[in-house]
């Protein structure tokens, strides 16, 4: 088997790749906008940089793959909002690249990593996938376009697609220097290093945290399934306080840093939870909980700072 992670140098897209170590040929199409070389360290790939905007590389990274795994993005609410275009131009009329390079190659599927930021700020908890969209930022209208595209190629033009809505995704390799960095990295790092934690607002808002290798399991059921098409969340369907997280941070790294609470920070939903029955009623399941990944991730990082 031959497959092709798009953005596969970037957190998620390197754990795609691990996975598939000594199971199928691994391409990574990146143009290191976000993702890093070390992401792949000592992982077998052949790496074609550049960007899923340029059709000729697009094409040369899809030749004989049977499974695509669109992950390459702007993956930033906030810059979104700061570059609208770029984000159109990477998030819409890129998908819309990548399927129709995927259908004049034949490829059997293709899994776009779709967000739960579609759902918007709707208080409804848990999100189901009926819940109309109310998307509040160009990388929200974006993943929505991106998943619209999947379906119309699906229905249209017969390519096998599956959209999945991530929840808060966590684990070794997220980057926690990037501008906007997510809060497990920060917290983990914070934690090492021993500074406060900073949390915005109470720290009582919740947050449905999953680990990266059951997004991957998820990645990977979808991409082996050709009839499962359509938009699933992927969540442990579980909540957790922002302010519980620094804590368990705290714990797991034996750290001295304290929690410091900073203004809240406009636009924040309050509360985020996915139902994912829909995913596991077509057969998929996790196999990791949070304080597996917690303690995975504060093991990765602090092997960073030894
Ligand atoms: N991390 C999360 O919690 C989360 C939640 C929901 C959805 N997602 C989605 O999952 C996907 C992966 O996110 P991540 O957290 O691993 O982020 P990441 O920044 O680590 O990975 C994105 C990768 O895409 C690459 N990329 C960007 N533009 C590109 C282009 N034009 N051509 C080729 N490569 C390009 C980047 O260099 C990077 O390696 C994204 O689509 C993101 O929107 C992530």
């Amino acid at each position: 088997m031959k497959i092709l992670v798009t953005g596969g140098a970037g957190f998620i897209g390197s754990h795609v790749v691990e996975h598939f170590q000594g199971q199928a040929e691994v391409i990574v199409l990146d143009n290191f906008r976000s993702g890093h070389r070390r992401n792949l360290a000592g992982l077998q790939h052949t790496l074609i940089e550049g960007s899923i905007l340029d059709r000729a590389k697009l094409d040369e990274a899809m030749r004989g793959v049977d499974q695509v795994y669109h992950l390459a993005a702007m993956i930033s609410v906030p810059e979104s909002m700061l570059k609208p275009r770029e984000c159109v131009d990477l998030n819409a009329t890129g998908t819309l690249h990548v399927l129709e390079a995927a259908e004049a190659a034949k490829v059997r599927k293709v899994v776009l990593a779709s967000s739960a930021a579609v759902y918007g700020d709707n208080p409804n908890v848990p999100k189901v996938e009926t819940m109309l969209p109310e998307p509040k930022s160009p990388y929200a209208v974006t993943k929505l376009d991106g998943e619209y595209y999947l379906e119309l190629f699906r229905r249209e033009r017969g390519l096998a697609t599956t959209s999945l809505r991530f929840f808060n995704v966590f684990g070794p390799r997220q980057d926690p220097k990037s501008p906007y960095a997510a809060a497990v990295p920060i917290f983990i790092e914070k934690a090492v290093r021993g500074e406060p934690i900073g949390i915005f607002g109470d720290g009582e808002q919740t947050r449905d945290f999953i680990y990266v290798k059951d997004i991957v399991g998820a990645l990977t059921f979808a991409a082996a399934n050709s009839e499962m098409g359509g938009v699933f969340n992927v969540g442990y369907g579980r909540k957790m306080t922002v302010k519980s997280l620094a804590e368990e941070v705290i714990r797991l790294t034996g750290s001295p840093s304290v929690i410091e609470h900073k203004p809240d920070r406009p636009g924040d939903i309050k509360h985020s939870m996915a139902s994912s029955d829909k995913l596991q009623q077509a057969g998929w399941q996790p196999r990791h909980s949070v304080a597996e990944g917690l303690a995975a991730t504060v093991a990765y990082f602090k092997s960073l700072k030894a």
